[in-house]
This record gives structure tokens, sequence and C-alpha cells, in this order.
């Protein structure tokens, strides 16, 4: 264990040494928390955003029931989770798949909805030997690190949010030609829009997050699509600086959870000819602020 673990009362936080997210073991997930060890789980999430937990398998109910010890499951639209399972998705991709792997775009789960998720649980089951790295860019970070000014210009903007550029009818999977493992359900219901602050602010920790994602953000409102873009491009561009950036490696049966108010994620491929199987899971989280 590095000089920078630290201990709490029950588990041990191992923060990572470039910028956010923590590695935690000291506990099995397989068996229900105590009040006091989810607490600082808890805190170690509202700390690092990420976590990450090695050497956990478990069964899809474990799964569901650690993800309940959370918080509520979130609404999962557009996929068809696994048979006998609604609250869990399988990301799947099999060796001889040549569809782009899923998730490969900056976002923020599900932030078209309403009450976007708070978590998302992501549980690895085949880890591929090369490639399929998760990238998260820490969003708190980035927002601290503007100026001022920019600050002022960004705080009381909102964004337009909508899922129609991937699920939409006319979106990437819908003109996607090469066959998916992944059952992905196109719809109109994708072409709706929900407005959120561009700059939101967490609940748990207070701090200040930029909130907007190439994905899911459709533009700034009150701006036209050219100022949009521009100020958006600029946007993504800071958010995912290096110095804003932890690559997670995986390993099979590690779980981790990412903090949806606060950061964006990017499925890295680089594994053609290899299996990848995730399972996932999300927590509910509420309105935007
Ligand atoms: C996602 O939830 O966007 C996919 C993340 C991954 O498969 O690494």
């Amino acid at each position: 264990m590095s000089q920078n673990a630290t201990r709490t009362r029950h588990i041990h936080v191992r923060p990572n040494e470039r910028g956010f997210g923590a590695e935690i073991t000291g506990l099995d997930l397989s068996k229900p928390l105590s009040a006091d060890i989810l607490a600082e789980v808890k805190q170690a999430w509202a700390d690092h955003a990420v976590i990450w937990f090695p050497g956990q398998p478990l069964s899809h109910d474990e799964l569901e029931a650690f993800t309940l010890q959370i918080g509520p499951f979130g609404h999962d639209p557009f996929i068809a989770p696994m048979e006998d399972r609604p609250h869990i998705l399988e990301l799947r991709r099999e060796p001889d798949e040549k569809a782009r792997n899923f998730g490969a775009g900056w976002h923020s789960d599900w932030s078209f909805q309403e009450e976007p998720p708070a978590a998302t649980i992501l549980h690895s089951k085949v880890v591929p030997p090369v490639g399929g790295d998760t990238l998260y860019a820490d969003c708190t970070r980035a927002y601290d690190a503007l100026s001022d000014k920019m600050k002022g210009m960004l705080d009381g903007l909102v964004a337009i949010h909508s899922a129609a550029l991937p699920y939409g009818t006319e979106g990437i999977f819908a003109q996607e030609k090469e066959a998916r493992t992944m059952k992905i359900i196109v719809s109109k219901e994708a072409e709706k829009t929900c407005p959120h602050p561009l700059v939101r602010t967490h609940p748990v920790t207070g701090r200040k997050a930029l909130y907007a994602s190439p994905v899911y953000t459709v533009g700034i409102e009150g701006m036209t699509h050219e100022e949009s873009a521009a100020l958006l491009g600029f946007l993504y561009n800071h958010m995912t600086k290096d110095e804003f950036v932890y690559r997670h490696c995986w390993q099979p049966e590690m779980l981790t959870m990412w903090d949806n108010r606060c950061t964006l994620h990017y499925a890295d491929g680089g594994y053609d000819g290899h299996l990848r199987v995730m399972h996932r899971t999300t927590v509910a989280g509420d309105v935007p602020h």
C-alpha cells in the first residue's frame, strides 16, 4: 500500500496519486455492510467521486443488494436489461464484434433525464488482456480551475440535454451498420430535451461542477447554435485535459462506482478480438441544482 493510503475506521482508502479516484479494500461487498462501514464508503465516494473495489466476485443478487445499499435503482432507458434482471445491463462485446464499443464518448449517464442517476456501478466479469480502460474526468476540479470571470459567465446558464444523438431514430445507433451484441432500443422518446444548470452544486459536498457532455448536451438556453458550440467545445477540451482525467484499468471481479453529478466518463476501446463483459446498475439521483 502506498504512503497515501489512509485507514478509516473499517476500510482502507488509497487515493489515486494522480488527481481523483480512490481504491477501497478491506471489505466484502457480497455481504450487507454495517451502517458504519456504509457511511465510510459513502464518505470515500463523496471525497473521491470514483471509487473501486478490487477482488469482489458478486452474483447478480449481490450486485443488486450492494446497489440498493447506496440508493434505489435508477431508470435505464434505451438498452434491454439482462433477462429477469430489469436493473442490470450487461455491457458485452464479443471478440468478433466490429461495432464501436459502447460508451465511447464523454458523457455523464442519462443526463437527459429530469433526475439523472447519482451513481453508476460497474462490475467487471471478463476483462480483455489489452485495452478496455474507462477514463473519468473530474468536473469539480475542472470548474475550480476556471477564472472567476468565466465562472461568473457560466453560473446561471442552462444546458439542454437530449438522448437524440445516440438513441434517436436518426441517431448513431439507428444508423449503425455493424452487428452489436447489446440490444439498443432507438426511439422517438430519445429526442425529448431536458434543461439542467451548466454548473451544478453537488448535494452532498456542496462543491460546484461543470455539467455538460458532447454525447448528451445539445445546446445552451438562449444562445445560437454557433455560440453554444463554441462555448461547449471550449468546456469539453478543458474538462478532459490530462490533469483532470483518471484512466481506470480493470481487473476481473472489480466493482467501480462513480458519481455522475461531478464526473464524465469514456469507455476506451483497443480490445478488438477479445471479449469484454461488464454488469452495470445505476442509483437514482435528484434534480440537478
Ligand atoms: C459506460 O457506462 O458508459 C461504459 C463504461 C465502460 O464500459 O467502461
